[in-house]
């Protein structure tokens, strides 16, 4: 395991060993069950290629009229509730005195990207966001608080961990490309990310 920070993004290389890693994707089978993956639309027309569900007492959504967390999934159902496994992350990194509300999860088929953007559909920036990265190796872009400032890329792979927080909280990010079949983890390919958000 080692961090860097690049941009003040924490990046944890290979905090998750491979059973941890095994033990997410087994916990999160549940909540795929209950709140199957949706292809969000965009504000401007058309549809993320990134397909997306959540578990938590929120859930990010995205339709034509704009951002924002839902309190439940699009099918009308409650969100499922995040998986203790996924918590523990939380909790080794940021501590124990708030828990995330949202654990956004993301899954990136062949071929699917997702644009520089800030997170900030949040009420309170003050806690981080913590991004877990399973499966194919994707190419995360960061950038400053303004969409013009210089960008630098970096490779995560399966069981990296990033910590989105401090003056970094409001930082653009996004993800150009995935490298599609790099891993095991899942059976058919493609990577996860899922990412902790405190909402309100
Ligand atoms: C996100 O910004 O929601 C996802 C980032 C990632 O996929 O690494
Ligand atoms: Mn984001």
């Amino acid at each position: 395991m080692a961090r860097l920070t690049l941009r003040g993004f924490e990046i944890h290389k290979g905090f998750l060993p491979l059973d941890v890693q095994r033990n997410l994707i087994h916990a999160l089978r549940p909540v795929l069950r209950a709140a199957p993956l949706f292809s969000p639309e965009v504000p401007g027309g058309g549809q993320m290629s990134v397909r997306m569900t959540s578990a938590g007492s929120y859930g990010w959504f995205s339709d034509a009229k704009g951002y924002r967390y839902a309190d439940r999934h699009p099918s009308g159902q409650a969100w499922p509730q995040i998986p203790p496994e996924v918590l523990s992350i939380w909790t080794s990194l940021v501590g124990g005195d708030k828990q995330p509300e949202c654990c956004l999860f993301n899954y990136y088929g062949e071929g699917a990207r997702m644009g520089l953007h800030q997170d900030k559909d949040e009420a309170d920036f003050s806690y981080p966001v913590v991004s877990v990265s399973l499966g194919d190796d994707g190419l995360l872009r960061i950038g400053g608080t303004s969409r013009k400032d210089k960008t630098d890329s970096i490779w995560l792979n399966s069981g990296d961990v990033v910590v989105m927080g401090g003056p970094a909280r409001l930082a653009y990010h996004g993800v150009d490309r995935i490298r599609f079949g790099s891993s095991r983890l899942l059976p058919k390919g493609g990577r996860v990310n899922l990412t902790l958000r405190v909402v309100t």
